[in-house]
């Protein structure tokens, strides 16, 4: 099934992935939201009818755990962060029709209807399974109350994803080892009695399905191993007390059991649709139209939830009878300066903070969604920023706007009487149509970049023609150089919107224009400027050394100050420091030291797994051959400076496969912040460690 060209007739829902409402957001969360922001305003510009919503996720052990951290009731905890995100949103300028979050009425009702569908469709069926239980807490411990390891790769993983290796989703029971993250102790297993959803029932739908999605390339392919595998049914039950109650019968005896958060977090995709909806009337959105007969649902979501949304997700809607996802466009993360945001380590830009800096919102928009693909990682640092600021939004797009309006209004009072020639017509043609396609091919980047790229077109043809030495010698062909400027000037505020809303907003009224540019159509790139306008001012400004500078030295004193912190508190309460493990009790021979076969590596190429949050690639020469290890070390370190480091190799371990990249041997590294062993002298590769 091919689906139609963007606009449809039909009614199209930008959804966003729900933040959970538990702690402040970083610029690099901001991928996803701008992403759908820029989209929805791709579509409306494009005249497809679109609602772009979102909302925030309330309930699961995210919610729980930090409330019970922090002795705070779940309730007022999860409150708090929902008006904080709701009112920060609009100063990014992602404008949402609506904002609401999973425990209003709304997607209550929604959910528990949904999930009464499935019990009476014969979905839902009930199984004994083990479940992590903490005998001191005397507590059941689903999800983000144990750690453990991951049963598929090896790695540290929480209850019920696999965090920091293969990204797994993990059901109740998998894990290995588990400990209690209330307690710090080892968990046992009960067994308990808990509701499934038949996924297994779903699979040929799946197959179906996942093949005719649309979105990025990374949504579509990383399911198929699952939905082609052996998919088993998912557990939508949990013993706590934070979230929405079961809504059919209880299994016998039991107590009281709560929905697995991500059952209700999505279904708030339709209620918020629909709470828009019943708002402007369903004369100007109709979100039964949009959810039930042939809207085009667009999910817009981080890497790490793409199972959710392209297996568990379209399964609940198909088999409740609602519109399965159209597209699902999955962003890659961020990182700073070269390692992952850590909040507990003070390596982060707060959202907040970037506003408090006096930062135009739309240059960190523009940032977020023009360096690097859409699904790709992208780092940031000042000095990418404040290069990529310099670059496009000052010297290119900034100098070609402010040089031809300055010099149309100065000569001719505004737009000069004369028809656009056909090259500018054409190269604006040109610019719409690389719009439409990227709308229709979901690569957010070229819609960020078509505005800029026109303007670098300005640049040139304002160079090459030089209308300041012709409006003597032939004002005739002063006027139409102009005119051809004005009129790209145009061009560009209207494909810009999308991206920098607020600055296409002021250009579009530099040059006259009534009305607001969002209400505009990629069409009115080529309607007539208007004739008079006033001399423009500067769109951007230059954002210095110094400054980039004093804001690295802030960043560097924050993460010192929290690491400060940190050694204080744990030396005032008496703690021993964090990372230092005790000793182990138990003594090995030699003999077993000695079948480790540990060498010298030189690592010759290092990478990151781009489908990995944590994993990297070396190639690492020991000796007698060059070796692939994956490791995770990829926000740890600039992985891509580590050629030439030497390490230590454990050789002899056996081949593991992580996310489907073999690792033939394992490096040796220190703690949390994976250190990398090394050597001090020049022992070459290949040297035998004793
Ligand atoms: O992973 C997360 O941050 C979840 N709160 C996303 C939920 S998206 C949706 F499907 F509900
Ligand atoms: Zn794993």
């Amino acid at each position: 099934m091919t689906h139609d060209t963007y606009p449809t007739d039909e009614p199209a829902v930008v959804t966003c992935g729900l933040p959970y409402a538990n702690g402040n957001l970083h610029i690099g969360h901001f991928r996803t939201y701008v992403g759908g922001d820029v989209y929805a305003r791709a579509l409306e510009s494009l005249d497809q009818q679109t609602a772009f919503v979102c909302g925030s996720d309330m309930h699961g052990t995210p919610v729980a755990v930090d409330a019970k951290r922090n002795d705070e009731d779940p309730e007022s905890l999860a409150l708090g962060y929902y008006r904080d995100h709701k009112a920060l949103f609009p100063q990014f300028n992602v404008e949402f029709d609506e904002y609401g979050h999973t425990r209003q009425q709304t997607n209550v009702d929604l959910t528990k209807q949904i999930v009464l569908t499935l019990e009476e469709r014969g979905y839902i069926v009930e199984r004994e399974i083990p479940v992590a239980y903490d005998p001191v807490a005397d507590q059941s411990l689903p999800d983000r109350y144990v750690e453990g390891t991951c049963p598929y790769c090896g790695s540290k993983a929480r209850g019920d994803e696999c965090d920091e290796g293969c990204g797994r989703h993990l059901e109740p029971g998998e894990i290995e080892d588990p400990v209690s993250t209330i307690t710090g102790n080892d968990a046992e297993y009960r067994e308990r009695t808990h509701k499934f959803f038949r996924l297994s029932d779903l699979q040929d739908y799946l197959q179906a399905f996942i093949e005719r999605v649309e979105g990025t390339d990374n949504a579509k392919h990383q399911p198929r191993e699952w939905i082609f595998g052996e998919l088993e049914d998912w557990c939508i039950t949990r013993d706590i007390d934070w979230g929405i109650d079961y809504p059919g019968e209880l299994p016998d005896g039991g107590d009281r059991l709560v929905l697995y958060v991500w059952v209700d977090a999505p279904v708030e995709y339709i209620a918020t649709t629909k709470q828009y909806s019943e708002r402007v009337g369903a004369d100007t959105y109709d979100w039964e139209s949009a959810w039930q007969d042939d809207g085009e649902i667009v999910h817009v979501i981080g890497r790490d939830i793409i199972q959710h949304h392209t297996v568990f997700w379209p399964a609940l809607l198909h088999a409740t009878d609602y519109n399965e996802p159209r597209a699902v466009l999955a962003s890659g993360f961020m990182t700073l300066d070269g390692k992952g945001f850590s909040k507990s380590r003070g390596r982060a830009i707060w959202a907040q903070e970037y506003l408090d800096e006096g930062f135009h919102p739309d240059l960190l928009r523009y940032y977020l969604m023009t360096t690097g693909g859409f699904q790709q990682d992208v780092d940031f640092s000042w000095e990418k920023f404040s290069e990529k600021v310099n670059n496009d939004l000052v010297g290119t797009l900034g100098n070609f706007l402010y040089r031809s309006l300055l010099f149309a209004h100065r000569n001719f009072g505004g737009t000069p009487e004369a028809d656009p020639s056909e090259t500018v017509r054409t190269r604006i043609e040109d610019a719409i149509e690389a719009f439409e396609t990227a709308v229709n091919e979901y690569t957010v980047r070229e819609i960020g970049t078509t505005a800029v790229e026109l303007a670098r077109f300005g640049n040139e043809y304002i160079q090459t023609n030089e209308p300041w030495t012709l409006t003597d010698s032939d004002p005739e062909r002063a006027a139409q150089v102009i005119r051809d400027c004005v009129q790209l000037a145009k061009a560009i505020a209207v494909l810009l919107e999308p991206v920098a809303p607020e600055k296409s907003q002021a250009l579009w009224e530099q040059l006259n224009e009534d009305g607001s540019v969002h209400d505009q159509t990629v069409q009115a790139a080529l309607d007539p400027p208007s004739r008079e306008f006033d001399a423009p001012a500067e769109l951007f400004e230059p954002l210095e050394d110094e400054r980039v500078e004093q804001l690295n030295a802030k960043l560097d004193e924050r993460i010192q100050e929290v690491s400060g912190e940190a050694a204080a508190s744990s030396e005032a309460s008496g703690d021993e420091p964090a990372e230092i493990e005790p000793l182990a009790d138990e003594r090995v021979s030699m003999g077993t030291f000695e079948a480790f076969d540990l060498r010298v590596g030189e690592i010759q190429s290092a990478e990151p797994i781009p489908e990995s949050d944590h994993l990297a690639k070396l190639m690492v020469d020991i000796g007698h051959e060059t070796r692939q290890i994956v490791a995770g070390i990829k926000q740890l370190h600039d992985v891509e400076t580590l050629s030439g480091t030497r390490i230590v190799v454990v050789a002899n371990l056996e081949p593991a496969t992580l996310m489907g990249h073999e690792s033939n041997g394992m490096l040796l590294a220190a703690g949390e912040q994976a250190d990398l062993l090394t050597t001090i002298g020049d022992a070459p590769p290949g040297t035998r460690i004793h």
